[in-house]
């Protein structure tokens, strides 16, 4: 695996895949690598020719006072994990790289992002769809692999991707979870042992709510208090707690047929999200 910081490093060597008439999978990514990302690198590698991972942590995406400073990075660990699951390229740009002087343009997806993580985080989807396309830009890959635990990620990205006509496919793939169901996140590193264990919660809501449906209660009303009871017992008080269209994030008030239960809460020194797509039988 190479290790490449500039653009122009990145399309030469794409250039040369292409030119064989290879395809080229992009996992982009912010480091701090865990099973979710290798999982993602894994899909990647088994469809593609030449496979880049991007290890980039935007200042874009994150708010003031957000964890940017903080952001767990070793690029050293990242790129052996990334060698180890088989990527060919790791772009590392340094920022002036992406936002060179004179960086003027964000892309901005109206609706989807004022929901969600988008009402506590205004910009941090512009951040995230303004660096995604750039990628997309200097990569041009066939397909780029995003992890299914940022839902909403995944759909302003194939919102971007739809109304840009922008040529390439977006792959979600599953959530990859801890042994007691906790979501695999970089942001997981924050967890003192106390708020590790309220944070098995989460997973235990989701569960919880699926059970309920699975049992027949669909309207959202029952849905999120079989969800909001589990995570008031171990004491979270979630920033939200969700049914939602998994198309367009509009509010579901039952879940039919499907629906997209979504949670973010505070737990310790990290804000932790999560979601599981509920499906009536
Ligand atoms: O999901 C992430 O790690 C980031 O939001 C992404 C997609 C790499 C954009 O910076």
């Amino acid at each position: 695996m190479q290790t490449l910081r500039t653009v122009a490093e990145v399309r030469d060597a794409v250039r040369a895949t292409r030119e064989r008439g290879g395809s080229v999978g992009l996992v982009p990514t912010m480091g701090a690598f865990h099973e979710g990302h290798l999982s993602l690198m894994r899909a990647a590698c088994a469809a593609h020719d030449l496979v880049v991972v991007s290890l980039f942590v935007n200042p874009t995406q994150f708010g003031p006072g957000e964890d940017l400073a903080a952001y767990p990075r070793d690029e050293q660990r990242d790129a052996s994990l990334a060698e180890d699951a088989g990527a060919d390229i790791l772009f590392a740009p340094p920022v002036a790289e992406v936002y060179p002087d004179g960086f003027a343009t964000s892309i901005h997806v109206t609706g989807i992002t004022d929901v969600l993580c988008g009402a506590t985080r205004p910009g941090h989807f512009d951040g995230v769809a303004t660096v995604v396309t750039k990628l997309f830009g200097i990569v041009r890959p066939d397909a780029a692999y995003f992890g299914q635990k940022d839902a909403q990620q995944v759909l302003v990205v194939r919102r971007v991707v739809r109304d840009l006509n922008l040529d390439v496919r977006v792959v979600a793939c599953p959530i990859v979870r801890e042994a007691d169901g906790l979501a695999m996140s970089s942001r997981n590193a924050y967890l003192d042992a106390a708020a590790r264990v309220q944070a098995r919660a989460l997973s235990r809501a989701l569960d919880a709510a699926q059970s309920a449906v699975a049992a027949g209660q669909v309207a959202a009303t029952g849905v999120l208090a079989a969800a909001g009871a589990v995570l008031a017992e171990a004491g979270i008080d979630p920033e939200y707690l969700e049914l939602r269209s998994p198309d367009d994030l509009a509010p579901a008030d039952a879940v039919a047929p499907s629906a997209l239960l979504a949670v973010a809460a505070r737990i310790g020194a990290a804000r932790l999200i999560d979601n599981r797509l509920l499906e009536a039988s």
